[in-house]
């Protein structure tokens, strides 16, 4: 048997990208949705991207490092950044709408999944006992292999460093599908994961057209703290 997984990560608040990207998914007879987490932040669409993950079948979610500010923010806890990333973060805990905290505030930091005989792991980034390493620009074999190499994984798959990135390591294939929401041109990434029941695993990367311009123009409408930043250095604009 085959399976079909699509892999989501940072959405960043971003609806219009993701509601193209769930279209694109609809020829293709996904059977399971993963998302690597950073749901919001960033972008000013909170609501709309949370309606939609809710509402969806066959949906694994895991946590990423924003959406835990945000429920920090939101609870009053110490945070781990602070500035203007701070005021971001209580910006968008203040605009969420109270029906989807409880999603965001039990999301675990990692899930194995076990699908076709195939052991997985998904976490928002490569860990060091609970807390994410630092992001490494030019991530090699070799570091993955050493992260990596002592698990029987057979696939790994991340987000966070918004790159989409495919390694074939002598342990797992390791894939970041790419920042769905936070992009410098009017395509949202994505990846689809073919398990197949003799051992082979066959990755796609998709690049689906959407409304950037709309939600730029939402965005500095909205006017949140840090948007100086978020447009010059996340978006590029
Ligand atoms: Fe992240």
């Amino acid at each position: 048997m085959t399976m079909k997984i699509a892999v989501i990560s940072d959405i960043h608040g971003n609806y219009e990208a993701l509601e193209k990207v769930i279209g694109d998914m609809e020829q293709f007879r996904i059977d399971e949705v993963y998302c690597l987490g950073d749901m919001i932040s960033l972008g000013h669409q909170t609501n709309e991207v949370l309606s939609v993950l809710s509402e969806m079948e066959n949906l694994t979610l895991i946590t990423g490092n924003h959406d835990d500010e945000v429920i920090k923010a939101l609870k009053g806890m110490k945070s781990q950044v602070s500035g203007p990333e701070h005021e971001h973060h209580l910006w968008v805990s203040r605009h969420i709408d109270p029906d989807y905290i409880h999603m965001l505030e039990n999301l675990p930091l990692t899930i194995e999944k076990r699908i076709e005989g195939h052991k997985m792991l998904l976490t928002h980034y490569h860990l060091d006992g609970c807390r994410y390493r630092s992001i490494e620009e030019s991530p090699s074999l070799e570091l993955l292999e050493e992260i990596y190499g002592q698990e029987a994984y057979s696939v790994v798959l991340y987000g966070h460093d918004h790159i989409t990135r495919h390694f074939k390591t002598s342990g797992p294939v390791v894939v970041n599908p790419g920042a769905l929401g936070v992009t410098e041109t009017s395509f949202a990434p994505y990846a689809i994961l073919e398990l197949k029941g003799d051992g082979a695993i066959n990755t796609m990367f998709r690049n689906v057209p959407y409304d950037r311009r709309k939600f730029i123009e939402g965005l500095k409408n909205e006017n949140p703290p840090a948007l100086d930043f978020i447009m010059k250095f996340l978006l590029k604009e």
